[in-house]
């Protein structure tokens, strides 16, 4: 069977860039991973319906709208990801929705029971580089909150990945991506992947 990895971190904090960093290493040794990134299963649903025009939109749908393209979006995953292949899933632990409330599971437990991964990574560096990360990324509509918000979602996301590997006997790795910092976070990634 093939690695199955999720790597989740609150928005802005460099998920995608230390994934593609991992991937381009990984195949320079010819280890292959396909990444998945489960906001885009979303929104081609949430697109479809005319729910959401762009991918920031969705965290501010109805919770049971969102739930339901989790749905969605978890089916298809769970459906491409058995197999020999390794595949990572860039996803979330929990949203933050527009009342303020976590939506946790961000991986619905059925999908997780199916997936099993081996690895939970959590990407997490200090909020006050979050927030200069969100401010500075123009191609998206960040949420603007304080350092205090986004240290205390980054706690609850440890406390739902802690759930996950309950269910699923996967382990838990921390992997920061600090500012000036990007191969060592690219480098603790590799180690768990390789
Ligand atoms: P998605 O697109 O995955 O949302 P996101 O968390 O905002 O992810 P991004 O890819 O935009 O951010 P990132 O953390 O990967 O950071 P990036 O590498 O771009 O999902 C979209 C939406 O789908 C979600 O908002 C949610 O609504 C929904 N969704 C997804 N999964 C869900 C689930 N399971 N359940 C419910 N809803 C779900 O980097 C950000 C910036 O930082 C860039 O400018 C980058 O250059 C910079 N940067 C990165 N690393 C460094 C570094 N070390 N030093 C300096 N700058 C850095």
């Amino acid at each position: 069977m093939g690695k199955k990895v999720v790597v989740t971190g609150v928005p802005g904090v460099g998920k995608t860039t230390v994934i593609n960093g991992a991937m381009e290493r990984l195949a320079a040794e010819g280890v292959e991973y396909t990444a998945v990134n489960f906001g885009t299963f979303m929104f081609e649903v949430a697109k479809k319906e005319n729910l959401a025009a762009d991918r920031d939109e969705m965290r501010k749908l109805e919770k049971d709208v969102q739930k339901r393209l989790q749905q969605a979006a978890a089916s298809g995953i769970a459906a491409m990801s058995g197999g020999d292949a390794n595949v990572i899933i860039d996803t979330h632990s929990s949203v933050k929705t527009p009342a303020g409330g976590f939506l946790a599971g961000g991986l619905p437990e059925w999908v997780l029971r199916e997936l099993m991964p081996d690895i939970v990574v959590l990407v997490e560096t200090d909020p006050d580089q979050i927030l200069m990360r969100r401010l500075g990324d123009a191609s998206r509509t960040r949420d603007m909150e304080g350092h205090r918000a986004i240290a205390e979602h980054q706690e609850f996301n440890r406390a739902v990945s802690a759930a996950y590997a309950m269910y699923t006997g996967c382990t838990i790795k921390i992997v920061r991506n600090e500012n000036f910092l990007l191969e060592q976070g690219i480098d603790d990634l590799v180690s768990v992947l390789r």
